[in-house]
């Protein structure tokens, strides 16, 4: 099966602190892969060192063909990303950072697409608005529109339905599933381990930049588990052993 994303014994040292610990990790194409654990456990550094927004301190990645410490623009270009606590410019509106968005990726029928994701979103009149006096919701929308503008084939995705509310966040997980059936692929990480259950068809959890365990909700339900109770248990265990 063709893998998407290839990551192997990937890490990342931010002085004496392992943000990320020798991550082998294989992602195929369409799936909606969750990156799930605990604050601080290496979810964001993994996602920037996959799009080459940071340097690997070891290791090999591999996204779409391409090596992201090798080409790291060459990966931004291919992927769709949202970005950890990235807001959109404050002295653009809505509308226009859609559009600078949309000429970075070179798209063509830019003001369509945009049209498409401000209904889809429900932006109303928010649309004119500078994006610095957009609620946090609102600009989250905007983040969330960018990185799908140009239908990538794989977004890399940090956190996307932090701030949305819940008739948002339903619609959201709805283009999620119907994205990856169209064949497209999908990282993102999140704390919401309901949703991750719900909609992920492979998850794999980190602690302290170590993945201890990757699988599938298909088989925690033949097991008769639930993901949050999994979650749990594995951090507790691990971190009763140090
Ligand atoms: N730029 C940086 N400089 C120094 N340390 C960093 C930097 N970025 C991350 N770290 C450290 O790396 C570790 C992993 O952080 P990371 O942001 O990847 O965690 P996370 O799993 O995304 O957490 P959260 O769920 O809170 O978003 C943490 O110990 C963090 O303090
Ligand atoms: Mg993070």
């Amino acid at each position: 099966m063709a893998m998407v994303i290839e990551a192997r014994g990937l890490s990342k040292h931010y002085g004496e602190t392992v943000a990320v610990d020798s991550l082998d990790l294989e992602v195929p194409a369409g799936a909606l892969y969750g990156l799930l654990g605990p604050n601080g456990s290496g979810k964001s550094t993994t996602i920037r060192m996959l799009t080459g927004q940071t340097p690997a301190s070891a290791g090999t990645a591999t996204v779409l063909g391409v090596d992201a410490a090798a080409d790291p623009v060459g990966v931004r270009r291919l992927v769709g990303i949202i970005p950890e606590q990235e807001t959109p410019p404050s002295f653009l509106t809505a509308a226009e950072y859609l559009r600078f968005a949309g000429a970075v990726r070179g798209l063509d029928g830019i003001e369509e697409a945009a049209a498409w994701w401000f209904e889809f979103l429900d932006f109303g009149d928010k649309k004119d608005v500078l994006c610095k006096d957009l609620s946090r919701g609102t600009r989250q929308k905007l983040m969330f529109a960018q990185a799908f503008l140009h239908s990538p084939r794989l977004a890399l995705i940090d956190e996307p339905l932090v701030n949305f509310d819940p008739i948002v966040q339903h619609d959201v997980k709805e283009f999620l599933v119907d994205y990856v059936r169209r064949g497209n692929t999908i990282f993102l990480s999140t704390h919401i381990l309901e949703v991750a259950e719900e909609v992920c068809t492979g998850f794999a959890i980190l602690h302290r930049g170590r993945l201890l365990a990757t699988g599938t909700p298909d088989e925690l339900r033949e097991a008769g588990r639930h993901l949050p109770d999994v979650f749990l248990e594995l951090v507790r265990q691990d971190r009763n052993h140090v």
